[in-house]
Formats: C-alpha cells, structure tokens, sequence
C-alpha cells in the first residue's frame, strides 16, 4: 500500500516537473538575446499587449543597453525568472510606489550597485543622497536615466532644464543658481571627450589594420579611458568642478595621441 503511494508521488513529482520544464522552456522570441530562453519574464512579458504601461516597459527594457548586455526584469524588480506561474513569478515584485520595493526611489542606489559599485557609491556620499533619504526631495538615478535606466543624457540643454526642476529660484534647491548651466557645461565636456576618445580608437584600428605599430599610443589610450570613466563617476558626487577638470584633462591629452597617430598613418 505504502509502496503504491510512493510510486505515485513520484509519479506525480515527475510529471509535474515536466510539465514546468516545458512552460518555463518555451522559447524566447528571436530578436531577443538566448540568455533569456529559460527567462519566464521576458517569455511571458515579450507577449504581452495589454495593459499597455506593461507592454510599453517591455519594449522600453529591450531596445535598452541593459537587454543587450543580458541584464533581465529581474535583476531590479526581484521575482522569480524561473516560474512559468503568474503567482510565484511575481513574488517580491512591488510596484516603486512601495516603500519596500527595490525600484523606490530611496532604494534604487543599492539595487543598482549591484553591477554599478563605483557610480552607487559615488551617489550615496552626495548631497542629492542625503537630501533623497531625509526629504524625498532629491533627484536619484532614474529622474536622470529614465525608466529602466535606458537613457543616458548627452544633450547639454536637456542636463539644464532637468537640473532646473529644483535649483531655480523658486524650486527646493535655490541656493545653487549656477547649477544648471554649470552642469549643460559638464556634459558639453563629456561629449567631447568621448568623440576625442572614441576618434582615436577608430585610427587605433586603422593603424592595426596597416601594421603601424602603436603600442604606446594604445596603452596612453586606454589609461585615458580609465580617467574618463573616473571623471563619470565623480560626477554621481556632484562636485561639478572637480568632474570637469578630470574630464578636460583627459581631452587635452586625448587630442595630443589622436594627432599623433593620425601622422604615424600612412595616406
Ligand atoms: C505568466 C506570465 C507572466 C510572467 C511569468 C511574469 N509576468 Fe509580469 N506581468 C504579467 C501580466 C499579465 C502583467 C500585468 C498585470 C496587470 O496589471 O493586469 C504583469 C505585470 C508586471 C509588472 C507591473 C507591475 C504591476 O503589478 O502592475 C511588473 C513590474 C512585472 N510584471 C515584472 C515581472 C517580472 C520581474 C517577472 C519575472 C520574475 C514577471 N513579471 C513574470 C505576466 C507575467
Ligand atoms: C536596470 C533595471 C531594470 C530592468 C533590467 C528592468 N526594469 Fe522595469 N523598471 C525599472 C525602473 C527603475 C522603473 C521605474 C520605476 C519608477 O518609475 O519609479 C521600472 C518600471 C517598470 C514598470 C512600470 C512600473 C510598475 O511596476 O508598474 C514595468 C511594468 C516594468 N518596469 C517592467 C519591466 C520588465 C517586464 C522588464 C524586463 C523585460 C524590466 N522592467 C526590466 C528598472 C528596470
Ligand atoms: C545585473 C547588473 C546590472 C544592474 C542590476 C544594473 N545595471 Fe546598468 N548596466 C549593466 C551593464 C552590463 C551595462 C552595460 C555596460 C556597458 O555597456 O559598458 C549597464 C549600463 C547602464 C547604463 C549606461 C546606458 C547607456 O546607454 O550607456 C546606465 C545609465 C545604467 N546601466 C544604469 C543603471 C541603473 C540606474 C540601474 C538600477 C536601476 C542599473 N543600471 C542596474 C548592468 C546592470
Ligand atoms: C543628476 C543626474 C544623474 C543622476 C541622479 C545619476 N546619473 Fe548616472 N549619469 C549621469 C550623467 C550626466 C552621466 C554621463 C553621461 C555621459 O556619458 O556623457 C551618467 C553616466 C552613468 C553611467 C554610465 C557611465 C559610463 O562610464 O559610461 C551609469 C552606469 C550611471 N550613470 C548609473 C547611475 C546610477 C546607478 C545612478 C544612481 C545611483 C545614477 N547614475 C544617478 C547623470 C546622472
Ligand atoms: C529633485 C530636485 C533636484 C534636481 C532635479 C537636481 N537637484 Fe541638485 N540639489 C537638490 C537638493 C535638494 C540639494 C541639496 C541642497 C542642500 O541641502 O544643500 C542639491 C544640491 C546640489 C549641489 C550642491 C552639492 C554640494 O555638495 O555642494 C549640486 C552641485 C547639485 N545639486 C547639482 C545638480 C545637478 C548637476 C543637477 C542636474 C543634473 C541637479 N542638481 C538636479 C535637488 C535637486
């Protein structure tokens, strides 16, 4: 008797097993990286059309640089990627209204240090953190990278007009005017620092592909990439000034190896 109940049980197990496997197992849609295949989010959310602020996040979070580098729904929303139930997949997922979710403003640094250290790190020792968790009156790391942290702004009126939500003189922040045309200067900055960067590495190929040799220049290049990563993330402090020599730094020297090996080129 005892016998028939566990052969039945495991029967049962077995075939319940199976029956998860295959669910979870449906394939992830083309256009979408394998990594994902077994992913039951993005299996389930990828066929999705209602409603639509779900839908919309969906597509949102695939043409984004974190679905290209692998990175699923639930490395920020929590839940369980390995259940095919609508249930058990959703457990611990709360909406960023919640306190406790791990999208709340006040929680995002830590969630996203996972995988952004230096940056998170950076942001928890700046005025904006501290204002953040005093207040709630504090930009944190969505108000500049969207939803899904898909956005990275580059334009510098838009980096002012965002800074100029609060430091007006009527706004939470006034006794800091100069702050959004300071900051439209930082990110002018950036960007051309990133062109001059990114210049360079184009004749580093062309040099490569001729059989120049450019192995001093290579290696200038990439400590240079290094400081300029620095730069980026000594501006999650805040401290605009100090950001903006780092960056301008990199710039200078950046131009001075591009010219460089422009004529070590051959016409
Ligand atoms: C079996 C299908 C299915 C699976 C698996 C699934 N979801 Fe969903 N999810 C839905 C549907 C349907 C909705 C829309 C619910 C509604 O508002 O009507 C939804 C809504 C959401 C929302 C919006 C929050 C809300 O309640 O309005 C988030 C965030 C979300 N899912 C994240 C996830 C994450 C993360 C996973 C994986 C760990 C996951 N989902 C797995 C079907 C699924
Ligand atoms: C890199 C982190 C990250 C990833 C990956 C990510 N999200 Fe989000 N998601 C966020 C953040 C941050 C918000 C915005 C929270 C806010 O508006 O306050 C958000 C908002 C949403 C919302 C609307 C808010 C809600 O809960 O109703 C939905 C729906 C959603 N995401 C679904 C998904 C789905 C589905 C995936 C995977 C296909 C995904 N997200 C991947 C970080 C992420
Ligand atoms: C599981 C790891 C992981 C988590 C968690 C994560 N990210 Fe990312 N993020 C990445 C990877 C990987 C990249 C791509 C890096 C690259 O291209 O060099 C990236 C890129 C980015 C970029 C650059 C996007 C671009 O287009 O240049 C931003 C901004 C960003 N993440 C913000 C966030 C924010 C905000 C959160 C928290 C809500 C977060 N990330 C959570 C792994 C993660
Ligand atoms: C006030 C605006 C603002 C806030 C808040 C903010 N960022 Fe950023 N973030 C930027 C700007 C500006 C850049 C650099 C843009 C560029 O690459 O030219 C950037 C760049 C990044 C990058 C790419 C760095 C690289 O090396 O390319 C990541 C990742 C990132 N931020 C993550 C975060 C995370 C995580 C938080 C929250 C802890 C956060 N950011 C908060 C404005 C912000
Ligand atoms: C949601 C409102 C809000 C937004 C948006 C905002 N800030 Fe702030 N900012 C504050 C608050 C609040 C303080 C802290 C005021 C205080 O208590 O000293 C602050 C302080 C600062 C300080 C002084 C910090 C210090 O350590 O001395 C700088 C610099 C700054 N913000 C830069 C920026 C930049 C750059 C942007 C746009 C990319 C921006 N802020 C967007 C609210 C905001």
């Amino acid at each position: 008797m005892r016998k028939i109940k566990l052969l039945t049980l495991a029967l049962f197990g077995i075939l319940s097993l199976t029956v998860l496997v295959a669910a979870v197992q449906k394939k992830a849609p083309h256009g979408v990286s394998k990594a994902f295949r077994n992913n039951s989010c993005v299996t389930c959310h990828a066929g999705l059309t209602e409603p639509l602020g779900t839908s919309a996040h969906f597509y949102e979070w695939r043409s984004s640089r974190h679905a290209k580098n692998d990175v699923g729904c639930e490395k920020c929303h929590g839940g369980n990627p390995a259940s095919s139930s609508y249930k058990l997949a959703h457990e611990g997922v709360l909406a960023p209204t919640f306190a406790q979710s791990t999208l709340h403003p006040k929680n995002l640094a830590q969630t996203c240090s996972a995988c952004h250290q230096e940056i998170a790190s950076a942001f928890v020792k700046s005025k904006h953190s501290q204002a953040l968790q005093a207040t709630g009156n504090g930009p944190s790391c969505i108000n500049c990278h969207q939803h899904m942290a898909t956005a990275v702004i580059t334009w510098p009126p838009e980096t002012a007009a965002l800074c100029a939500k609060c430091h007006t003189s009527n706004g939470s922040a006034s006794q800091y005017l100069a702050v959004p045309t300071q900051a439209g200067e930082t990110i002018a900055a950036f960007s051309r620092t990133d062109g001059v960067l990114e210049w360079a590495q184009f004749l580093l190929s062309e040099g490569k592909s001729k059989k120049v040799r450019l192995q001093d220049e290579t290696e200038k290049i990439r400590q240079l990439e290094a400081a300029n990563k620095q730069a980026k993330v000594q501006w999650h402090e805040f401290n605009l000034s100090a950001s903006r020599r780092t960056v301008d730094d990199v710039f200078l020297r950046a131009t001075v190896i591009k010219d460089n090996i422009w004529k070590k080129l051959p016409e």
